[in-house]
Parts: structure tokens; C-alpha cells; sequence
């Protein structure tokens, strides 16, 4: 990809969900002063308000909007904020989540039906009630906030891991059904000092060395309209930007019956790190059983 000038977003609508503080806090405030009318959602209305003022002081163009992202009516109300206010979408940042820490021995219904319906369900809704306008703008960008806990896992975070990896697969459909119009999803996951983190009291994370700001940037290329990458996942934190990916080896493939002793005593290039891909899309999976003689059709 070639290096030109600044990435910029003039005459571009984004929303960012979950804006009030914390990452999408600065996610907003780089977008709107990299030109984008930016919708400043949080379901903490006086946030959101607080922020928007504050982006307009500084020069760029901003409304808040304290839909609850959640529930269809609100996610509804959030892309007709948008649209009524901008005349257009381009951008939506999937940013609004919850964590509720508990080991699975205590899990409660409650955290498992909140924590899904923010973190999951909000974001299919939002990104299924911007979608025709992404279309529209012919180079629609999604940008979802994923999570380690969910693409590795992380104890006491079993509803919020469930939610983040769901949202990875969510991404990768969306990334292949948006190909033909022009609509890119990605994922991010962050790794910042916030009210979700500040907690924990992770050693060496402080706001300098591990601010918000230091995730903005990655997620600005994901939502310009030049960014090519599809369907991906980039780390970001402390300045260091990296990819995540789900890979597939070459496996061992049974000459005729397969017995649960096969495993077993093939248990090493089962595992093996040796050779493998990164799929894109399922059709690279059966061609690996094609590779192993066992042809995997064309479904
Ligand atoms: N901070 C990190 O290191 C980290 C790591 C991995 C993933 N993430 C993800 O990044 C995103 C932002 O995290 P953060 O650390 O800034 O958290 P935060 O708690 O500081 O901010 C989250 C914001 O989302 C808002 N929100 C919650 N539910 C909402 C709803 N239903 N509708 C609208 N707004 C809602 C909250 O009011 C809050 O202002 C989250 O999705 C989180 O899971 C953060």
C-alpha cells in the first residue's frame, strides 16, 4: 500500500458507540478533528453532550446522542440521529461495552444477558441499521471493538470472552458480505488504561505509557475509506500495532476409518505449528481436504 498524504475524513459521517469516555472517547475526537462530523453516542447522554461541546469548541463538527445501543429501538434512533443530522453515513465504530468479572462458578444470568446485549447484540444492531447507508456511500467501514479475552481467553471474563469472539466472527461475515459493495469490517483490540482496565492495576500502564490515544490511530486507518485491509484484526496498545489471525495447519488426514487411537498417535502434526494458513473464507478449508485426498466438494 502506498504512502500519500494525511488520512483525512472531510465530508464523512461517523458514528462512534460508547464515546463518552475512555477509548471511544478518543476515537471521536480523532475522527472529528481529522474532519468527520462525528455522532458521539453514549448511554450516558451528559457525556456524550460534554464531549460533542468540546469537539465543536475545538473546531469540528459533532452531536451527541445517548441512544442505548442494546435495544433495537435504540440502535434504530442512533443511525436515524445520524443520518438526519449528516445526510449520510460512512464510518461506524462498534465501540460500547460492558465487562462483568466473575468466575464461571458465580456467573450470573444477569451478567451473561447484559453483557451480551451490549457488547454483541449492540453491535449487530448498529452495523445492520447502518448498512444500507454504508452501501450508499459506496466505501462503507466497520470497525468493532473485540477483545484478548475473547480471541485467548482471560479468567473471571467468560460472558465478556463469549461476546468479544462472537464479535470476531460477526466481523469476518460482514467483511465477506461487504466485499461486493465497497463495505470493509475490521476488528480492534485494545489495550488501553480506561475505567473498564484501571482496576486491574496491570503493572507499567499508566496514561502516558498506555493511553487511549495510542489506540485512535489505528482505528482512524480502519475507518478511512483507503484502507484496504478486510475482515482482519489489529492489536493496538502502548504504540505497538500488530495482527491477529486464525490459522489452520495441514493437519493429519486418516488413510480410511478414523479411530479416537488415531488421534491419539497422531496427536503431534495434529498440533503442529509446522505448515499451515490463514484462511479466508471456508472454501480455503475444504481445499486443504482436497490436499488430503478426501475432496471437499463444493458446498
Ligand atoms: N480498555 C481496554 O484495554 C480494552 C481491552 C479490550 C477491549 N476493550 C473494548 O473497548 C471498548 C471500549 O472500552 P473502554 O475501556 O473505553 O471502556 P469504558 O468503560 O471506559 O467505556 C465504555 C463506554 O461505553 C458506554 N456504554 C456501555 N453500554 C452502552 C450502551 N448500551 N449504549 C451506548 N453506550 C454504552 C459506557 O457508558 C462507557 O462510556 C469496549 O468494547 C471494550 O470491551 C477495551
Amino acid at each position: 500500500m502506498a504512502a500519500a498524504g494525511e488520512l483525512r475524513f472531510d465530508d464523512r459521517a461517523a458514528i462512534v458507540t460508547g464515546a463518552g469516555r475512555g477509548l471511544g472517547n478518543a476515537y471521536a475526537r480523532l475522527l472529528a478533528a481529522r474532519g468527520a462530523a462525528v455522532i458521539v453516542n453514549d448511554r450516558d447522554r451528559e457525556l456524550a453532550e460534554g464531549l460533542a461541546v468540546e469537539i465543536e469548541a475545538e473546531g469540528g463538527r459533532a452531536v451527541a446522542d445517548g441512544s442505548d445501543v442494546s435495544t433495537p429501538d435504540g440502535a434504530g434512533q442512533l443511525i436515524k440521529t445520524a443520518v438526519g443530522e449528516f445526510g449520510r453515513l460512512d464510518v461506524i465504530v462498534n465501540n460500547a461495552g460492558v465487562v462483568l468479572r466473575e468466575p464461571i462458578t458465580e456467573l450470573s444470568v444477569d451478567a451473561i444477558d447484559r453483557t451480551i446485549a451490549v457488547n454483541l447484540r449492540g453491535t449487530l444492531l448498529v452495523a445492520h441499521a447502518a448498512w444500507p447507508h454504508l452501501e450508499s456511500a459506496g466505501h462503507g467501514r466497520i470497525v468493532n471493538a473485540t477483545s484478548a479475552s475473547g480471541l485467548i481467553g482471560n479468567p473471571q471474563a467468560s460472558s465478556y470472552g463469549a461476546t468479544k469472539a462472537g464479535i470476531v466472527g460477526f466481523t469476518r461475515v460482514l467483511a465477506q458480505e461487504g466485499q461486493a459493495v465497497g463495505i470493509h469490517a475490521n476488528a480492534i483490540s485494545p489495550l488501553a488504561l480506561t475505567r473498564m482496565t484501571d482496576t486491574l492495576g496491570i503493572p507499567g500502564w499508566t496514561a502516558e505509557t498506555m493511553g487511549p490515544g495510542l489506540v485512535a490511530p489505528v482505528v482512524a486507518y480502519l475507518a478511512h475509506e483507503e484502507c484496504e485491509l478486510n475482515g482482519e484484526v489489529l492489536s493496538a496498545g502502548g504504540g505497538r500495532v500488530a495482527r491477529y489471525f486464525v490459522g489452520l495447519n495441514m493437519g493429519w488426514t486418516s488413510p480410511g476409518e478414523l479411530r479416537p487411537e488415531d488421534v491419539r498417535d497422531n496427536l503431534d502434526s495434529i498440533v503442529s505449528l509446522d505448515d499451515y494458513i490463514v484462511p479466508r473464507t471456508t472454501v480455503d478449508e475444504l481445499g486443504l481436504l482436497d490436499a488430503g485426498g478426501k475432496g471437499g466438494g463444493d458446498e
